[in-house]
């Protein structure tokens, strides 16, 4: 039986001598004992009281009105005793377990609902993906596809098929970084141009951005890597009027409907005429500043009818398809587009700067 039951059951049935009574009450305590580690805070406290000292069902009531009232006489000054030095045992105990209970609630941290949470640091689009994705839209926008191709190039697509003869200078100018002798880190994003015209037949409008490397020197105008945007267009009567057009349409879609383009002739192993064009400066007005050089224009990016030796490399057929090409760094332009003096600053990932370009 336990004694959760005893304690319902006159002494008589429980205990024979005053050994087995003491032994009652040993057992009671103990009872208590395990019952006070599993009570922690207030709530359960004050369960535990009633459990035990309820005035009507605590087990000590019962205890006393079942085994020290129904006590033999001679039992009973022992009963008595033993049942009042637990009482006062379970009193103090719950007192002091409730004063303990208390007190660590108070040094407890509270979790302030009301509070704001931490915040979390946004991250930002670089501002060369910023631009690049821009120039990306408005290429779109004309029917232009967007495509990619590798960072690590062939000799082939990088020089030979673009028209570059083996001992020409124009690849030195460059300043390749190879990788071994036919593979090297592609120098321009052209080789695209031979890339989908190798897969894909005429007619053909893309726009390739993608990094480019050359053993440049870092300084505020020049990085080992770079980013470029190249485009092209093959089609049946492609002109350089459509040249002229798609690349001022693009300047004053990018930089405002306010600046002038310029062309002026220039020289590319792949095109044919070549020409590198200018956009009246947007710091100065072309009253000529520091970013000018007084000149009043900004050399922006190169272009030109496609070289039909390039067309021969991809078998297009001339007499029936003709094409222009362009390229330009998207640094540059985020520089002119923000204000930027030093290239580098978009490499050293200082927050400071780029969170201003959200
Ligand atoms: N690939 C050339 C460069 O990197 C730019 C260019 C592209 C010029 C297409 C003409 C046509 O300098």
């Amino acid at each position: 039986m336990s004694v959760t039951a005893k304690v319902n059951q006159p002494l008589a049935e429980v205990a024979a001598d005053a050994a087995a009574v003491e032994q009652l009450y040993a057992e009671l305590g103990a009872l208590f004992d395990s019952e006070l580690v599993g009570a922690r805070d207030g709530e359960e406290l004050k369960k535990l009281r009633d459990r035990w000292l309820g005035r009507k069902q605590g087990l000590l009531t019962f205890s006393n009105d079942h085994w020290l009232k129904s006590a033999p006489r001679p039992l009973k000054p022992a009963v008595g005793k033993l049942q009042n030095e637990l009482k006062t045992r379970v009193e103090q105990a719950l007192e002091e377990q409730a004063a303990r209970a208390a007190q660590s609630a108070r040094s407890e941290p509270r979790i302030d609902l009301t509070l704001p949470g931490p915040e979390r640091p946004l991250g930002a689009r670089h501002p060369v993906r910023i631009v690049q994705e821009e120039v990306e839209s408005i290429f779109r926008s004309l029917g232009y596809s967007v495509s990619s191709g590798p960072e690590i190039e062939s000799d082939y697509y990088n020089f030979e098929a673009l028209n570059f003869p083996s001992d020409h200078p124009a690849r030195d100018a460059m300043d390749t970084i190879f990788i071994t002798d036919r593979m090297l880190l592609r120098t321009h994003t052209s080789p695209n141009q031979i890339r989908i015209m190798e897969r894909t037949p005429p007619p053909l409008r893309y726009i390739v951005p993608g990094k480019v490397y050359r053993n440049d020197a870092p300084d505020a105008s020049h990085s080992p890597m770079f980013h470029q945007v190249e485009g092209f267009a093959v089609d049946e009567k492609i002109s350089f009027c459509d040249l002229k057009g798609t690349i001022d349409y693009f300047l004053k879609s990018l930089f405002g409907a306010a600046i002038r383009t310029r062309f002026r002739p220039s020289f590319f192993p792949f095109t044919e005429p070549s020409a590198e064009v200018d956009i009246s400066c947007l710091f100065c007005a072309q009253t000529g500043c520091r970013v000018c050089k007084g000149s009043g224009w900004i050399e922006l990016l190169g272009c030109g009818m496609v070289d039909p030796a390039v067309f021969s490399f991809v078998q297009v057929d001339t007499t029936q398809y003709s094409g222009f090409a362009f390229g330009m760094g998207v640094e540059r332009l985020a520089m002119l587009k923000y204000g930027v003096q030093d290239i580098q600053q978009f490499y050293h990932g200082d927050v400071r700067f780029l969170h201003q370009f959200r």
